[in-house]
């Protein structure tokens, strides 16, 4: 990872690369690239980069890698275009080349951030292809569970920063809406409430979901019931009027409820669930038999997958037509990749489809990727992938349970994370002997305690299980959604105080370390983005968040911003001002909005 002004990285990597002599790239063979192995600096005294290239060299040159980098050095020097980005460079340990920006050049970078509300970010050109993000995705008449929810709000933080930079994001809920479930849960619901499949509302999500646990038991345990369901599914399938009315009715029950959440959580969907690609289901099936990928095994249509090396591989095969002629959930999501890589109006034209889910799926969608890739559907540069996360645990290290054992209902998580933060509040206010209207009191603990919610999971990488624990997100202390919204609100209220709106100075003077520390810090950020669009980790924008806080904090505490005719008041003024606009487009990107005062 490379830090600093990601456009001042690229320039530094040409001129390294130009200087890098030509006796190097004999060493390596022609074609090879040469790498000048540019890395940030070990220590702050060292600069802001070291090249290590110049080590590796040694052996095919066989000379000493001081030397080596002495030759080096020497280019870059002849060069003027480093000259103009670098101080000298200095040679160091076996032959580390220490380079170092100039510090106008990173002064000028924060002048041209504060006036440029990307703050240094690229964007994308216009001719983007689409990037889908398929993300929540809960079931139908099923439980909307906390993996769910974090599928959302890791999804919903990537689909931003993609959007933010430019891509056109189709932000695609791939809810299960399909398949045997409605079945059994019309058949069962034909008998005890027959209502709920002709009239709107009779049943609310909570009773669906009994609905469907007691339809679930029945299948397993009655044989009689079995068929009735698989006709119902059959019918439902083949069209038939009353089946698909019930259908509709149920999903409208089930997607009301969702979008509760989702209005709450101000999250953007756009549903289009397994149903979908119900009629392209039959073209996936002819499209894999004529790539000759189908084999039959016991009845059952299925695509034997390779290891890497080509070689036959012991993971089960994915089965893409049961015995009984069904489709799967492997079927349906063969046909939405064909789909989301086809190019329009056949398909989505996407190059990138990103698929966030529980860890628990990487086998499932390991084998869809590679049957799509076999059955050549993925375009030149088209990617793949599958962004898992762990598991949401109680404090116990045990499946996150309510008090009572059930299932936590994530309308009650949000509410409880609401209700905790609004009594926190109010005992600070009443210690620092605050008055403050009801609806001041409401907006702070609402977007606390969401913010909270959402950067708990953020925050972890989210590869890990993760403990969830309403005391550690809502501690004011630590990497925690309270901690940076209070950063926000403090760090505002010291540019207001030195005039919100006043000219700062240019060229903007920088002398204390503090200062350098934090407008290096400052200057970090365009390449976290660039980052967490590659790697899809948000928590690296968290940390980046949190560090910046802190960096901040040890500014203040040691450096005056507001003494009077101080003549460096106008330019830490405006470090303030850039670290509000970075901490507020950051949050943003996760999701999170930031308040005035709290
Ligand atoms: N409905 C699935 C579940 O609840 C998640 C679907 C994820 N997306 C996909 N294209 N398979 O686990």
């Amino acid at each position: 990872m490379l830090r600093i002004a990601h456009a001042l990285n690229s320039q530094l990597l040409g001129a390294l690369e130009r200087a890098f002599p030509a006796a190097a790239v004999a060493a390596r063979g022609a074609g090879q690239p040469l790498d000048p192995q540019l890395a940030p600096a070990s220590k702050p005294e060292f600069g802001d980069f070291q090249a290590n290239g110049a080590l590796v060299l040694a052996r095919p040159l066989r000379q000493a890698p001081r030397q080596i980098a002495a030759a080096i050095v020497a280019q870059l020097e002849a060069d003027p275009a480093f000259g103009a980005l670098c101080l000298p460079p200095e040679i160091a340990g076996p032959g580390f080349i220490n380079l170092t920006l100039r510090p106008e050049l990173l002064a000028a970078e924060v002048g041209r951030r504060l006036a440029d509300p990307r703050l240094g970010v690229p964007a994308v050109g216009d001719a983007a292809a689409p990037v889908v993000v398929d993300f929540s995705s809960p079931n139908i008449a099923k439980e909307m569970h906390v993996g769910h929810l974090r599928s959302t709000i890791i999804g919903d933080a990537l689909a931003r920063v993609l959007e933010f930079r430019g891509h056109p994001v189709l932000r695609l809920n791939h809810v299960g809406d399909w398949g045997t479930q409605f079945g059994m849960l019309i058949t069962h619901l034909k008998e005890v409430a027959p209502a709920a499949l002709s009239t709107a509302d009779a049943v609310d999500l909570g009773d669906l979901v009994a609905f469907y646990r007691q339809a679930k038991a029945r299948f397993d345990a009655d044989e009689a019931f079995q068929v009735r369901s698989r006709e119902e599914v059959v019918k439902l399938q083949g069209g038939d009027p009353v089946s698909r009315r019930a259908w509709q009715l149920l999903c409208d029950q089930s997607r009301r409820e969702f979008q509760r959440l989702y209005d709450r959580l101000d999250i953007r969907l756009l549903e289009r669930g397994e149903s979908f690609y119900n009629p392209c289901l039959e073209a996936v099936v002819a499209d894999l038999a004529a790539a000759g990928l189908l084999v039959s095994d016991g009845g059952a249509q299925c695509v034997f997958l390779e290891g890497d090396d080509g070689s036959a591989s012991k993971a089960p095969p994915v089965i893409v037509r049961k015995s009984d002629g069904g489709f799967n959930y492997a079927t349906t999501d063969l046909a939405a990749i064909r789909y989301r890589f086809a190019s329009p109006p056949e398909g989505d034209g996407a190059r990138r489809v990103i698929y966030v889910t529980d860890a628990g799926q990487a086998s499932h969608f390991a084998g869809v990727f590679q049957v799509a890739r076999r059955a050549g559907w993925i375009p030149p540069g088209g990617r793949l992938e599958h962004v898992p996360f762990g598991l949401v645990q109680g404090e116990d290290g045990k499946k996150l349970k309510t008090r009572a054992g059930d299932t936590v209902r994530l309308r009650e998580l949000l509410d409880e994370a609401v209700e905790r933060c609004e009594a926190d509040l109010c005992r600070r206010l009443a210690e620092e002997g605050r008055r403050e209207e009801e609806a001041f009191i409401t907006e702070v603990a609402t977007t606390v305690g969401l913010a909270a919610v959402k950067y708990a999971d953020l925050s972890t990488n989210r590869t890990t299980n993760y403990q969830f624990s309403f005391d550690r997100m809502l501690a004011l202390q630590g990497n925690t959604a309270p901690y940076l919204l209070y950063a926000v609100v403090r760090i505002a209220g010291i540019a207001r105080r030195g005039g919100a709106g006043a000219a700062l100075p240019s060229p903007l003077l920088f002398t204390e370390p503090q200062e350098w520390a934090l407008v290096r810090q400052l200057l970090q950020f365009d390449g976290v983005i660039l980052e967490v669009e590659e790697e899809l980790l948000p928590n690296r924008l968290c940390s980046y968040l949190f560090e910046l806080s802190q960096v901040f904090n040890r500014f203040y505490d040691q450096v005056p911003v507001l003494r009077a005719e101080d003549p460096a008041r106008g330019s830490r003024l405006a470090l303030c001002r850039l670290t509000a606009d970075t901490l507020k487009l950051g949050l943003g990107l996760l999701g999170i909005p930031t308040l005035e005062r709290m």
